[in-house]
């Protein structure tokens, strides 16, 4: 039975942390599914399109993994594609108390679904799309922190090139 999964998240934008969650994800299913969410409370800085083609210019060095996006609940988006497996990272332990309880949420919600947590690598531990943000806002360099696609799509917002 292949083994999939689907790794969810906002992705506003996608970071070196979030790869790196990627890449050691792929070592443990057979199928990986990026699945980006569309929040309808919420106002990304970046578009959804932008967001998801960011993601699979990033991950096109991958094999068996794909992006989607979903809106709604993550559970119904799982049950739409038959996986019961999500993978979140964890960081430090100020994630933990919301990724247990998203756990839990997500769980009361549909029982036979289970919550992988892949610990983040040590670099990027400190890393948040929020601080990818505010330094971008700021003027500063943002190539340290997230895969080139991204990169070059935020230079070319400030250039105004896009
Ligand atoms: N490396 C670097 N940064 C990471 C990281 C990692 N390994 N893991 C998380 N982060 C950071 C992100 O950069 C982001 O930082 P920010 O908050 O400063 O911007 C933050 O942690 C979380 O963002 P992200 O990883 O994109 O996930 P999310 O928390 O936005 O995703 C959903 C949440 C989409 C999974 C969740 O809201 C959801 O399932 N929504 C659907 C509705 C639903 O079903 N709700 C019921 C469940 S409670």
């Amino acid at each position: 039975m292949l083994k999939r999964a689907v790794y969810p998240g906002t992705f506003d934008p996608f970071t070196l942390g979030h790869l790196d969650i990627v890449e050691r994800a792929v070592k443990i299913f057979d199928d990986v599914i990026i699945a980006v969410a569309n929040p309808r409370h919420k106002e990304p800085l970046l578009p959804i399109d932008v967001r998801k083609n960011l993601i699979i210019e990033s991950v096109s060095h991958l094999k068996n993994v794909s992006v989607m996006e979903f809106e709604g609940l993550l559970v119904d988006f799982l049950k739409k594609l038959g996986i019961r497996t999500v993978i979140r990272g964890l960081r430090a332990v100020s994630d933990y108390d919301y990724e247990l309880k998203m756990a839990w949420i997500n769980k009361k919600l549909y029982d036979e679904m289970e919550t992988i947590f892949l610990l983040s690598s040590e670099q990027f531990a400190y890393l948040s799309s929020s601080f990818v943000k505010e330094i971008f806002s700021l003027g500063g360099d943002i190539r340290p922190f997230v895969p080139r696609a991204v990169a070059e799509y935020l230079e070319s917002l400030r250039k105004g090139t896009f």
